[in-house]
């Protein structure tokens, strides 16, 4: 295969655009290394202000670019080609190159725009570029804006390995501007609603009943409601990755459906929102029997009214073999999460031994 990469490396415009004073809310959160500062309603302009342009590198895919062209004017700009294909060690490789090129020194910032491919793969570029220079995210799909944008988790694939190599760094900032939601496709409005859905089911059971009375197509049209869905779900993962930013306990809870979405994602090449959503089904159901939850059929229904997959085929002894590379494992046994109930996921340890009977029953 071939990998096309390119930069567009943009000349400064001749004046600056104002930047009015926006209706913005700013919230700092502290985690163990740093304050992230969260600008929420907030426009893409206004990193303006966040960082200068002589001193930022902004790393895009060609989706981003082209919808929001004028967005990027007089930024340095990567452009990559979009997709978690490219989520890989060869994309880092041409961005550290353009870096180097462009002249990118300990006082860059790169600025990561676009969904959670662009996010992890910035972040990541950031935390090696130099040993480490500073970074900031502005989302632009559902998906990075309610959950691959918060939390200092970046990273690539390997083969069919997800998120196999990376780190935990925080950003220094995140700005959230729902205005590129316009452009997204709804087959990525529902991937975002997998993730949305999986707080819901591990902490939020408000925002579950919530879900059940809307409609995606309620969320794509007022603005006002999808942004306040997006700063709930923000702030519950931000909540939870201060309490446990390395992962030794509560965070764990976030990876709810991700045990076997991940394990199907690459292999059947789904896209995240579609892999978690079978994920979870398939986790409800577990949790049906292991821990006596009732609402198994509540979360299908949600997850199907929102265009997401449930139930599917799959090769489960392979599904197995991939899960046991996961970075959550220990040697004999693995933490999957299931439901006591809506809004209340718990971190279940299972033997290997004992989960490969369950595969077999799938
Ligand atoms: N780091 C974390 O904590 C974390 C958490 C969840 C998911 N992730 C990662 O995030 C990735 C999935 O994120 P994603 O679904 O955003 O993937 P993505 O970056 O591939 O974006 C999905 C698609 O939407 C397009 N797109 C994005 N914004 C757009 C816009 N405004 N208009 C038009 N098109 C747009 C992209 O070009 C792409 O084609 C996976 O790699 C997953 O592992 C990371």
């Amino acid at each position: 295969m071939t990998y096309v990469f390119y930069l567009l490396c943009l000349c400064v415009s001749k004046k600056a655009p104002l930047i009015s004073d926006l209706p913005m809310k700013k919230k700092n959160f502290t985690f163990s290394t740093t304050t992230v500062q969260y600008y929420f309603d907030s426009e893409f302009s206004y990193i303006e202000k966040l960082v200068p342009k002589e001193t930022a590198v902004i790393i895009t895919d060609d989706n981003v670019f082209a919808k929001h062209k004028k967005k990027f004017k007089g930024w340095n700009t990567i452009v990559l080609k979009p997709g978690e294909e490219y989520k890989i060690q060869q994309t880092v490789d041409v961005v550290i190159d353009q870096l180097l090129a462009l002249g990118a020194d300990r006082k860059t910032t790169l600025i990561g725009v676009g969904g959670g491919v662009i996010t992890d793969i910035t972040g990541y570029v950031a935390g090696i570029y130099m040993r480490g220079i500073r970074f900031g995210f502005v989302p632009t799909s559902l998906l990075a804006m309610v959950d691959a944008s918060i939390g200092g988790k970046n990273g690539i694939d390997v083969g069919v390995y997800k998120n196999m190599v990376g780190l935990i760094r925080q950003p220094a900032f995140l700005l959230f501007d729902t205005s590129f939601l316009k452009t997204l496709p709804k087959s990525e409005w529902q991937n975002g609603f997998a993730e949305i859905i999986k707080h819901a089911c591990i902490k939020d059971a408000a925002m579950f009943r919530l879900l059940q009375q809307h409609k995606l197509s309620d969320f794509q049209k007022d603005k006002k409601l999808a942004a306040s869905l997006i700063e709930r779900n923000v702030l519950i993962k931000t909540k939870v990755v201060v309490g446990d930013e390395f992962e030794q306990g509560a965070r764990k809870l976030l990876n709810y459906g991700h045990t076997l979405g991940h394990a199907i994602e690459n292999m059947y090449e789904l896209s995240h929102g579609q892999a978690i959503s079978i994920g979870m089904t398939y986790a409800a159901i577990m949790s049906q029997h292991l821990k006596h939850f009732k609402g198994a059929e509540e979360v299908v229904n949600l997850l199907e009214k929102y265009g997401l997959p449930t139930f599917a085929e799959f090769d489960t002894q392979k599904a197995f073999k991939i899960l046991m590379m996961d970075k959550k494992k220990d040697n004999v046994s693995i933490n999957y999460i299931l439901l006591e109930k809506i809004g209340k996921g718990v971190i279940q340890p299972l033997l290997f031994v004992q989960l490969q009977e369950i595969f077999k029953q799938f």
